[in-house]
């Protein structure tokens, strides 16, 4: 698939199926993400794949951030709630969480190095695309809840950048929508217009 195409028909896709995926279309996957640039080359990323019965741990982590919100977790409501928030990673075979592990080098900045890592992202979606695999970046308040850190045994300063849920498509993607890039370009073709800004 041409460049250009897949990222224009890439698409978040929600509904897969539970066939899994095999490891080496994992691998490649992970590995399109280490292909991301990185300020000074710090490869700032980890990644965590959850497959089968380790998903469950991800739901009682949410489960347990979920819980930290509720007055009475014991109403119906809640209960309900709970349930769902327990199901969550099972909406997909695959989950890969994608760590921020900033690097110690001085010169690289936090900003960057979060930078880096959902550039390494996109490439992940990227690389399903092409591989008729769905993906869906998902985060929320729980992705940088204390107890996810602890789950994946992350230091305070790293932070999980996202969950990326993959499986084969159930449908066909819908078509996207983006702005024009004429309401989001500024041309700066003439020196002193440009330095007017200044
Ligand atoms: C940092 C980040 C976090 C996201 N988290 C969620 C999420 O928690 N839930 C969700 O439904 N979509 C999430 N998304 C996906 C966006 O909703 C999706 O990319 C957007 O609707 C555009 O759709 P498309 O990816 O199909 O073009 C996230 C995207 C980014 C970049």
């Amino acid at each position: 698939m041409d460049v250009l195409e897949a990222i224009r028909s890439r698409r978040s896709i929600g509904l897969v199926k539970e066939d899994p995926l095999d490891k080496e279309t994992i691998a490649k996957i992970i590995e399109a993400g280490t292909w991301a640039p990185s300020h000074y080359r710090t490869e700032p990323w980890h990644f965590f794949v959850m497959e089968g019965k380790a998903r469950k741990a991800l739901g009682k982590a949410l489960v347990k951030i979920a819980l930290e919100e509720m007055d009475d977790p014991m109403t119906e409501a809640n209960q309900k709630k709970v349930e769902k928030v327990a199901e969550k990673p099972f909406r997909a075979p695959v989950i890969i969480a994608v760590a921020v592990r900033p690097s110690d080098n001085p010169r690289a900045l936090k900003l960057e190095e979060a930078g880096a890592v959902y550039a390494a992202i996109q490439n992940m979606l990227l690389a399903a695309h092409g591989l008729g695999v769905a993906g869906y970046w998902r985060t929320g308040a729980p992705a940088y809840h204390p107890t996810m850190k602890k789950l994946f045994g992350l230091a305070d300063h790293e932070y999980i950048a996202g969950f990326l849920y993959f499986g084969y498509p159930k449908r066909e993607p819908h078509e996207g929508k983006r702005r024009p890039i004429n309401e989001v370009t500024t041309w700066l073709a003439e020196e002193d217009e440009f330095e007017a800004l200044i």
